[in-house]
């Protein structure tokens, strides 16, 4: 979605802007623009450009822009087509003022009359051209700014968060928060704004999380944050992030989504190194005694979430439902919260999500707290939103994820159900100690096994050769790796633009099977399990109708290997395991398809990293 960065300092401000910008592309958007304020012409100059941010410095190579500060903008359309007039920053009419905003006012439609009337002209179709001309409409010398975007946000309906500069007030930047994500990145005689922290990484590992309704003053030297409604100023301490700017760059790989998905043997590498403890047990950080106590006493799970994580959220109901015997229920965040949910406070909701700042999610862990249910959020970003408001969080460590796709956040999801399933096992007393004890040596050597399957990375590519110009795949999996033929289908189609979709192998028969004929590839997920001779039938009826089978399969399983079109390996290892490992070559199936279609692999047509607007 959106990026916004924003600058003060004895920087030049447009550099900044753009690198930050830079490190914001993977978001997702369709326009960019800056803004700059130069303190000698006490002008705001405003830059900005639909398609990529190329686009954007090409205008600016013949521009002479210095700046001591300045606000920066990456735009995924909501209100009106992408294009350069719709294109952030917006100036108001007067000209005084620039604006750069994400999410959506909703009654900006009636704010718009309302300023028509007062003889207001707009140019674009924005929602955020409203926002500025309102807080203009509030604001006098007398006032000063600050009063005038507090009038203006009273009047605002919706979700949004936004960074205002003044050409009469050129010492500072001007930030409110409600509901879409902003960060306040501290310097030496220079401060930050940001949408997100990666974009601030190269200057600076201190940073203060807005919080809903807060405002922030920012000059050189110093920030001050205040709460909206007592007007009082907050008074929290920065965290310190230790994600490095390298984790946050290509590293040699030719796309970021291939370098995160060889970083996966890494990732559940830091999370056995997080979770399991000497003697095999499992702890995370900071759980208090008092929470593990409410957990005890849980009689349902909830699973929430969307996209990929909706994926993991379905790995872990079956773990849950296995080891520590109790009812999961999963759901996608856009219909629970909608839903009015059966929830009490001996219900756990557990939502899952790579940016923790996905609205929906967001909005189904506030109506679960409502509700009294206990909450427990499973998130990557170390402070964002769905980790500061649940009722404890468990970091996935999988370090910054750039492609819009997500990999090693999902197997990070995944791994991280692994741990969080034999703790509740323990703590419910509902497997036996001697098996779980076994899941936990075997966990240990799930990075070899990581490391071993992205081997297969050659004669998938071979594959993928085979099968790229094909506009149709179907994925196939049952168990554990139901969710496994999902998420390989959800790969596909986001980053190829094929069609791909994925079932449980048991509904073959009730529908997909009249698809099948010898065009129709099916990616057929059947390591060994409870449900293995269950899909070698279905893999069979595949083949009776000519269909085209990729299987993938544990090493070693010659009558599978000798049955599919193309096999692929992966290494033997209990079934709780092999969503992780199974959904390796999907990936880099996924990946090969796109790059061989010239499609951009790391930022996908219409979408966004992290979807903040519903
Ligand atoms: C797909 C993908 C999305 C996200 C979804 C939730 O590759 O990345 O489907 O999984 O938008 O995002 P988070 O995990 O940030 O809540």
């Amino acid at each position: 979605m959106c990026g916004i960065v924003g600058y003060i300092g004895h920087r030049n401000a447009v550099s900044v802007l753009i690198q930050g910008l830079e490190h914001l592309e993977y978001r997702g958007y369709d326009s960019a623009g800056i803004a700059c304020l130069n303190r000698s012409s006490h002008a705001i100059e405003v830059v900005k450009e639909k398609g990529k941010l190329a686009a954007l410095k090409n205008l600016l190579a013949g521009r002479d822009l210095s700046a001591h500060a300045g606000l920066g903008h990456t735009r995924w359309a909501t209100h009106g087509e992408p294009s350069r007039l719709n294109a952030h920053p917006h100036l108001d009419n007067s000209k005084r003022l620039a604006i750069i905003h994400n999410g959506i006012i909703e009654n900006y439609a009636a704010l718009k009359d309302e300023l028509k009337a007062k003889g207001f002209r707009f140019y674009s179709q924005t929602d955020t051209e409203v926002a500025v001309n309102l807080i203009a409409c509030y604001y006098s010398r007398s006032t000063g700014l600050v009063e005038a975007v507090l009038k203006a946000v009273k009047r605002m309906e919706g979700y949004f968060a936004f960074a205002l500069i003044s050409r009469e007030e050129p010492d500072r930047l001007i930030a409110f928060k409600r509901s879409n994500p902003l960060v306040i990145g501290f310097g030496q005689q220079e401060n930050f704004l940001a949408s997100d922290v990666s974009a601030l990484l190269p200057y600076t590992n201190r940073f203060l999380y807005l919080e809903d309704d807060e405002y922030a003053v920012l000059t050189a030297r110093t920030v001050e944050v205040f709460d909206l409604k007592t007007r009082k100023p907050v008074k929290r301490r920065p965290v310190e992030i230790q994600w490095t700017i390298a984790e946050a760059q290509k590293g040699g790989y030719s796309h970021y989504m291939l370098k995160e998905i060889y970083e996966q043997p890494a990732v559940v590498e830091e999370i056995i190194k997080n979770q399991v403890k000497p003697g095999g047990r499992i702890e995370f950080e900071r759980m208090s005694a008092g929470y593990r106590a409410k957990l005890r006493k849980i009689r349902r799970v909830y699973a929430v979430s969307c996209g990929t994580a909706y994926h993991a959220a379905i790995v872990g109901q079956y773990m849950l439902e296995k080891y520590a015997r109790i009812p999961v229920e999963v759901a996608v965040s856009s219909e629970f919260r909608y839903e009015d949910p059966v929830l009490n406070s001996e219900d756990l909701v557990v939502v899952i999500s790579q940016s923790g700042e996905t609205a929906d999610t967001l909005a189904a862990l506030r109506i679960a707290k409502q509700k009294k249910a206990l909450t427990l959020a499973i998130v990557n970003v170390v402070g964002s939103t769905l980790a500061r408001e649940a009722d404890f969080v468990i970091y996935t460590h999988a370090g910054p994820e750039i492609g819009v796709a997500s990999t090693k956040a999902y197997v990070a999801q995944l791994a991280t159900m692994i741990s969080v399933t034999i703790f509740m096992a323990r703590l419910r007393r509902k497997s036996p100690e001697a098996e779980l004890r076994s899941l936990v040596s075997e966990f240990k050597k799930l990075p070899a096994a990581c490391e071993k399957t992205l081997e297969l990375a050659k004669s998938i590519d071979r594959c993928a050769r085979k099968h790229s110009h094909r506009k149709n795949f179907l994925y196939i999996g049952r168990g554990y790796n139901y969710p496994t033929a999902l998420e390989g289908a959800l790969k596909l189609k986001e980053i190829s633009y094929a069609h791909a979709h994925g079932y449980a192998a048991g509904e073959l028969k009730h529908g997909p099977i009249a698809l099948i004929d010898n065009e129709q590839p099916v990616i057929c997920i059947a390591p060994h399990s409870k449900t293995y001779a269950k899909m070698v039938s279905n893999i069979q009826e595949i083949k009776a109708r000519d269909g085209i089978v990729i299987a993938i399969g544990t090493a070693g399983d010659d009558a599978l290997d000798d049955m599919a079109d193309d096999f692929f390996a992966i290494p033997k290892m209990s079934e709780i395991f092999s969503p992780i490992l199974a959904v390796i070559p999907l990936q880099l199936f996924a990946y090969k398809v796109s790059v061989l279609n010239g499609r951009d692999v790391d930022q996908p047509r219409n979408l966004a990293k992290s979807v903040t607007v519903e």
